[in-house]
């Protein structure tokens, strides 16, 4: 890690949270829950859900709106747009085409990545590597879900859990000396195992039912996998550059469960005022967790340039993954 490399340094971020907030209590009148037992349980205490004029595709456009006005760029300036999603709007065309239509961006590239609540960390790794290879200079990295379409609102071990949303990030190549002293993304890694692929997952789609589905899943399962995947992969990141918990200024996990969270920090060595949590206001956003925390950590001052910001996720597949980045 010694020689001129091209580094992704974040130029802006951006954010879109529907505006219909639905409270822990909303919820307990429609099935046997509580306040207390989802906060208790996951920390959850609100979470955002689409309205009937508002997409995936919606909320990322004006996300990404919000990250290109952040950055100072024109949407012209983009030359590729990779969004995680696992709630497009349509099974196709991907999102990231509407997006860029949205944006009245005629070139370059954009297509969706599948890796569920992995998907931000997936997308802004894949974007990493296209900008690296000198074939694309500018990038908007997106997550955006609607997950409130395809829960079982009758089933309460899930539909409590999830949120909607969209956050973007813009990231841009610049030189680096291939150092840790660099600005941008320093490492990513990324992880699958499908052999948990019924875990988690989505009782539908085009190739078999024909329908959108519903989400179902073995919490308790993913709960006794997430901290270990989750710590791994980080380590992984950690010897990659030689960085410790300690250089590590923000950690912004995925947002699932407050508990997998403080679990993974503390198995990490990473003091709890570091810790990025949004899970309180937003539920598990999916692949939009991660790009709305760290759009609301820029946005209230906590991360600034030059600060070390450790992202990590884990979800359905199993997918999981960590990125170091300077900022
Ligand atoms: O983003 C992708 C990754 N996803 C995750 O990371 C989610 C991982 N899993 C979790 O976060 C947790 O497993 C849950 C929050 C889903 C569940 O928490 P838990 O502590 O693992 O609870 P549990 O599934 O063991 O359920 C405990 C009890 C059960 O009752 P019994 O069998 O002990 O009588 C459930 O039926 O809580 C019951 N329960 C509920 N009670 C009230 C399950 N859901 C609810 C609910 N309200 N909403």
């Amino acid at each position: 890690m010694n020689r001129p490399t091209i580094r992704s340094v974040v130029r802006g971020t951006g954010s879109c949270l529907p505006a219909r907030v639905v409270g822990n209590d909303e919820i307990a009148g429609k099935v046997e829950t509580s306040d207390e037992w989802i906060a208790q349980r996951t920390g959850i205490r609100r979470r955002h859900i689409a309205g009937p004029d508002e997409t995936t595709s919606t909320l990322g456009l004006a996300a990404a709106r919000a990250a290109l006005a952040d950055a100072g760029l024109e949407a012209e300036d983009i030359d590729l747009i990779v969004v995680a999603t696992a709630t497009p709007d349509y099974t196709f065309p991907s999102v990231a085409t509407q997006i860029q239509a949205g944006l009245g961006i005629t070139r370059g590239v954009a297509f969706d990545v599948a890796a569920v609540c992995s998907g931000f960390v997936f997308a802004l790794a894949t974007a990493e590597k296209f900008i690296a290879s000198g074939s694309h200079s500018r990038a908007l990295v997106i997550g955006a879900e609607t997950f409130s379409r395809i829960l079982d609102w009758n089933d309460r071990t899930t539909c409590v859990l999830f949120g909607d949303g969209a956050g973007a990030v813009v990231i841009e190549a610049a030189e680096g000396t291939g150092t840790i002293a660099d600005r941008g993304v320093l490492t990513s890694h990324l992880r699958s195992d499908g052999r948990h692929r019924t875990k988690l997952y989505v009782d539908g789609g085009p190739s078999t039912t024909g329908t959108a589905g519903h989400l179902r899943m073995e919490g308790r399962e993913v709960f006794r996998h997430a901290v270990g995947m989750i710590t791994d992969v980080i380590e992984d990141a950690f010897a990659a550059t030689g960085l410790t918990a300690d250089d590590v200024k923000w950690f912004v996990p995925h947002q699932a469960n407050k508990r997998i969270i403080d679990a993974s920090a503390e198995k990490l060595g990473i003091a709890p005022e570091k810790v990025v949590i949004t899970v309180q206001d937003h539920g598990n956003t999916s692949a939009a967790s991660i790009p709305l925390a760290l759009d609301e950590a820029r946005r209230d001052g906590r991360i600034r340039q030059g600060d070390l910001v450790l992202i990590e996720a884990m979800g359905g597949g199993f997918t999981w993954g960590s990125a170091l980045i300077r900022w």
